[in-house]
């Protein structure tokens, strides 16, 4: 092992930064060796309002004060300013919240309650998703793979994700017509066991390489989840709180889930707190449920944690005052122009992107999309990039 630092660490990606970071503001950080770099990773996007914002701060240190951790079935004015906040933000069906640390836990949670809920088991999710590493997500989650980690939960279903460049289903040419969404339907059908419960979807398929779904797809997708009476869950752990220059992804889609996962942005990132937003009508029908088979089990012990649950408003708070929503959209399309100009590279297949987000597909050669990776092995774009620096 050649790097020093892993000797008591258990390393979880490729390898770490290659310095160790001191200080951190705004969109910059210093790393104890006196470097200073432009953090493009946004602290795995979600820095929203950047790193230290002296308002966050603030407002941890007001809260460290105040409470700092109490038994999660004791509420604190934080998480209630909270639950209240995010159910003025979401479409007003929207209204019941419940807290907790990650995004990934955020999807397990609305995963369960579609459970419980539907009394059924059976959850989709497309490929090309990310949705968390807990069982159940991960289970879903067609970004990355499942070598080596032991079987899914049963009854995850997939479908293909609207990836226009290389399309699944080698229909579409450049352009989604959601022929993919009535074929993995086709096929939803045929491997069920008569269960079906749920499909997760991001509005914009971020880790999984920026795929933007056609206008139309979402519409497509809450009719075919009606008429499998399946619970549509959004996953806005990337779009939620103004990176597609609206609130939240539902509101640019123009359709309304009926539930919500939010997470990273939720708190600028700041702490780990991430919620599930539900319609009333589903949360009475799940304590019926609950009742019956002796409760809906989610208290655990940093649910609803009062610092962050204060940062959280805080976010919300500088995201509103300081119209960083309406910035993001006013943005948006000088970023997108800028964006699909670098898709004349002879290195980049195709630029891609909606509002603030953007992604760039490395190819080896355009003609063939073979991709970069695949040509030159994973990292290399990384290490051809520094070496054109
Ligand atoms: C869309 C989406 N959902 C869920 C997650 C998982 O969030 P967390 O890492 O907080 O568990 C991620 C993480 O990148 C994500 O991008």
């Amino acid at each position: 092992m050649s790097d020093e630092r892993e000797r008591f660490l258990i390393r979880y990606s490729r390898g770490f930064a290659p310095f160790i970071v001191a200080r951190a503001s705004g969109a910059w950080l210093q790393t104890e060796d006196g470097q200073h770099i432009l953090d493009f990773t946004s602290g795995q996007i979600c820095s929203t309002i950047g790193h230290n914002h002296p308002r966050i701060v603030e407002a941890v240190q007001q809260s460290l004060e105040e409470v700092i951790h109490l038994n999660s079935w004791m509420l604190s004015q934080p998480v209630l300013e909270l639950a209240e906040r995010l159910a003025s933000l979401l479409p007003a069906s929207l209204n019941k919240v419940i807290l907790v640390n990650t995004g990934g836990e955020a999807n397990e949670i609305g995963l369960r309650i579609a459970k419980m809920h539907t009394g059924r088991f059976e959850v989709v999710g497309l490929t090309r998703s990310w949705h968390g590493l807990q069982t159940g997500t991960a289970s879903l989650n067609l970004a990355g793979g499942h070598s080596g980690y032991g079987p899914l939960m049963p009854g995850s279903l997939t479908l293909p994700a609207p990836y226009a460049y290389r399309c699944p289903i080698r229909h579409c040419k450049g352009t989604c017509d959601c022929s993919c969404l009535d074929a993995g339907f086709d096929l939803i059908d045929k491997q069920s066991v008569g269960s079906l419960c749920a499909v997760i979807a991001e509005p914009v398929l971020s880790a999984g390489g920026v795929i933007v779904p056609p206008p139309e797809y979402f519409q497509r997708l809450r009719q075919l989840c009606e008429e499998h009476e399946m619970l549509l869950i959004l996953d806005e752990a990337q779009t939620g709180f103004g990176r597609l220059g609206t609130m939240f992804g539902c509101e640019k889609l123009g359709f309304k889930p009926q539930a919500i996962s939010v997470a990273k942005a939720l708190s600028s990132a700041y702490l780990p707190i991430a919620a599930v937003m539900i319609p009333e009508l589903t949360y009475e029908a799940l304590l019926v449920e609950s009742k019956k088979l002796g409760a809906f089990g989610h208290g655990f012990t940093y649910g609803g944690h009062p610092v962050s649950a204060a940062v959280a408003v805080k976010a919300i708070e500088i995201y509103q005052r300081d119209r960083i929503i309406e910035k993001a959209a006013r943005r948006a399309p000088l970023f997108q122009a800028r964006l699909k100009a670098l898709g004349e590279h002879p290195l980049i297949g195709e630029a891609r992107g909606l509002g603030l987000i953007g992604g760039l597909e490395l190819v080896a050669d355009k003609t063939s999309k073979r991709s970069f990776d695949a040509q030159h092995g994973v990292g290399a774009a990384a290490r051809f990039a520094r070496s054109e620096a």
